[in-house]
């Protein structure tokens, strides 16, 4: 079952967006196997966008990003990371398609609510740059077999 790392920046936070955010990963049914409330250091937020690093946004990124706390979870289900992704919508929140988070309650590339992992392979490093092994709870849900074909 793959895993993906999102994070409810802290537009969605101060914005009191937490909840439904969070319901709408609930409602297609992923699973928090990790959740966590973070004030984000300035070398966390460093490493997780180090790949923008020298790019004109990255500064106003790792600004945006730590100003404000931030709630970090990983969510489990199956082709998680591509889910995820399309439950979010397009980066520029101005071209979110309706009924994505972004595009519901964004406009803004800058202040765009979430993040969310974009390759299974980036999801695994960053799940382990934001959480400990122990962190992430192993666990079923009554549910599972009727989310899951193969639901344990
Ligand atoms: P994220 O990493 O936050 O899930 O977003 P993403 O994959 O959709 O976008 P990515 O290209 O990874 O960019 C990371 C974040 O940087 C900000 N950004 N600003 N001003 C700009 O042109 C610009 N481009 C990207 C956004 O906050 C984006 O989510
Ligand atoms: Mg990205």
């Amino acid at each position: 079952m793959e895993r993906s790392l999102i994070l409810i920046k802290p537009d969605g936070v101060q914005r009191g967006l937490v909840g439904p955010i969070l319901g709408r990963f609930e409602a297609r049914g992923l699973k928090i196997v990790a959740l966590r409330l973070v004030q984000v250091p300035t070398e966390l937020a460093e490493r997780h966008y180090a790949v923008h690093q020298g790019k004109p946004f990255y500064e106003g990124l790792v600004e945006y990003i730590t100003s404000s706390p931030v709630v970090a979870m990983v969510l489990e289900g199956t082709n998680a990371v591509a889910a995820v992704r399309k439950t979010v919508g397009a980066t520029r929140s101005f071209e979110a398609d309706p009924g994505t988070i972004r595009g519901d309650l964004a406009l803004e590339v800058g202040r765009n609510l979430v993040h969310a992992s974009d390759a299974p392979e980036t999801a695994e490093e960053e799940i382990a740059l934001w959480f400990r092994d122990d962190d992430l709870v192993d666990y079923s849900r009554d549910t599972d077999a009727w989310i899951f074909e193969e639901g344990r």
